[in-house]
């Protein structure tokens, strides 16, 4: 008998692709996934612990089942990813009726725990080692990177992947809990990575994201000498049948010249940075150890913009972390503005227990401040990216066609035109009109409007003939013009 299987996920893109392997894991082991945990037999939440916010809804999430299951023993529930590893127990005790925890590190154990359960083997808990209770090489060896063989069919689309390059973090920046959660840094072997690639290539993904909490650190050693970031760019770009290579992400102290010039260089690889600055305040820098200051920050980003003068390039930000007056943030507002972001992802301060801020900072930058700073930094940068969207207009970019837009996935699936939405190789979201068997290929569109988020075009008919398809299906098109 198939087993039901609802997964609901929270969380970073590492996040994605965990769920990704574990739903595929299961559909080899019986399940199929069904969209309410109502109609489920196993529902498992894959869970973030980056803010108090995320963490919360889980738990409201879990609150919700609980007469669910006393309805239904039988319903397996499971908690996966960050906050199994960081609450471990707790969870048993804030929801007794969960039947399983299993943290990043462990999640290759998810089919055959679920297996116990359903034998009778009662409540099961896997989590990795905490950083302090062994030496490096235990607690590495307590985190598992979790890679099993792709399935095809689980991707969001078939012909764009990420691919795991780094486990872990060893940059302990003080407000940061992934360093905890996910464990030591760790790459893998760049021999790995590329057959995993050339797999994804052969089965038609175009694509790839290569992820890691700081993947421009990625560092492998191997008898034949040692990988870096460029270098692994280097051997992924030769792999045919592969267009575009993104990653993230960077962290900004290792944003060698090296790796800049090999992005310029490889025609494949999207012009798209994302370097968090979090702050642009030294005072603030320094207490969240983050390793630079933004004189260096600057530094680094004047780089960026020399080399690769086209390049999208991204930022987060914390407002209001611990101490921040309002001068620091008033130095992050003028950061954010010169830097001219693509765009930034802004995040309140939120204390995480096991974090060094947490003990050694008072969280005293009340609420409604953070509230408002928040606001304020959105606004500069909603301004910004508004306007160099603009730049956009009645010029051509080229595409990846992603799939039906928002719109798009509202109307009927029997109609061949529809609403798609595509990328840039800057990553910038393009949305036009076109046909169904477009999604997977590289299209030239011209634009005509653009907001903040988006811009609009339409499909450059005059080169997107049956020559382009051909060409889409063969090779990348030539990287003329991209922005
Ligand atoms: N509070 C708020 N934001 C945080 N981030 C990480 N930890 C915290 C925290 N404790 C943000 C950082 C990071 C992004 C993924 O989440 O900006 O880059
Ligand atoms: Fe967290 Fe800093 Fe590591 Fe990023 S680099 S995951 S912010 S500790």
């Amino acid at each position: 008998m198939t087993k039901r299987l609802y997964i609901e996920t929270v969380g970073c893109q590492m996040n994605m692709l965990d769920s990704e392997l574990v739903v595929a894991s299961l559909r080899k082991a019986g399940y199929s996934l069904v969209d309410t945990p109502q109609q489920a037999d196993c529902i498992l939440f894959n869970t973030c612990s980056v803010r108090q916010h995320a963490e919360d809804k889980i738990y409201s999430a879990l609150g919700r089942l609980k007469n669910a299951k006393a309805r239904d023993p039988h319903k397996i529930i499971g908690v996966l990813g960050c906050m199994a590893q960081k609450d471990q127990e707790l969870i048993f005790k804030r929801a007794p009726f969960v039947d399983l925890i299993v943290g990043p590190g462990q999640l290759h154990q998810v089919p055959a725990l679920l297996d116990d359960i359903a034998a009778g083997g009662g409540q099961r808990l896997e989590v990795s080692l905490d950083r302090k209770a062994g030496s490096r090489t235990e607690v590495e060896q307590s985190f598992e990177s979790y890679d099993p063989l792709r399935d095809p069919a689980m991707r969001p689309t078939p012909f764009q992947a990420f691919v795991r390059i780094m486990i872990g973090c060893d940059k302990f920046c003080t407000y940061c809990i992934v360093p905890k959660v996910r464990g030591p840094e760790q790459s893998r072997p760049a021999a790995e990575i590329v057959a995993e690639v050339r797999q994804l290539a052969a089965e038609g993904c175009r694509e790839i994201t290569l992820l890691g909490q700081t993947v421009n650190s990625y560092r492998h050693a191997a008898a034949d000498g040692t990988t870096n970031l460029a270098g692994l760019l280097r051997r992924l770009h030769e792999i045919e049948g592969i267009w575009r290579i993104k990653f993230i992400t960077n962290y900004p102290r290792d944003m060698s010249q090296e790796l800049l010039e090999t992005v310029r260089d490889l025609s494949k690889c999207s012009q798209y940075l994302h370097v968090p600055a979090q702050s642009g305040s030294n005072a603030v820098l320094a207490r969240m150890k983050r390793g630079y200051t933004v004189e260096q920050y600057r530094e680094m980003h004047g780089r960026i913009r020399a080399t690769l003068p086209a390049a999208g390039v991204t930022s987060d930000f914390i407002v209001g972390f611990c101490g921040e007056t309002e001068d620091d943030f008033q130095q992050t507002v003028d950061l954010l503005r010169e830097s001219r972001f693509k765009n930034s992802f802004i995040f309140k301060y939120s204390p995480r227990e096991g974090t060094k801020s947490d003990e050694l900072f008072p969280d005293d930058v009340p609420e409604n401040v953070k509230r408002r700073r928040n606001n304020e930094l959105l606004a500069s940068q909603n301004a910004i990216s508004e306007e160099d969207n603009q730049a956009f207009l009645e010029r051509t970019v080229e595409v990846l066609v992603e799939g039906p837009s928002k719109a798009g996935m509202k109307q009927a699936a029997d109609d061949p035109l529809v609403q798609l939405t595509g990328r840039t190789s800057c990553d910038r979201i393009v949305v036009f009109d076109g046909n169904r068997r477009q999604i997977g290929q590289i299209l030239p569109l011209a634009i005509y409007d653009a907001s903040a988020f988006t811009l609009f075009g339409t499909v450059v008919t005059r080169r997107a003939g049956p020559e382009v398809y051909e060409l889409a299906l063969a090779s990348p098109p030539a990287r003329v013009p991209v922005h």
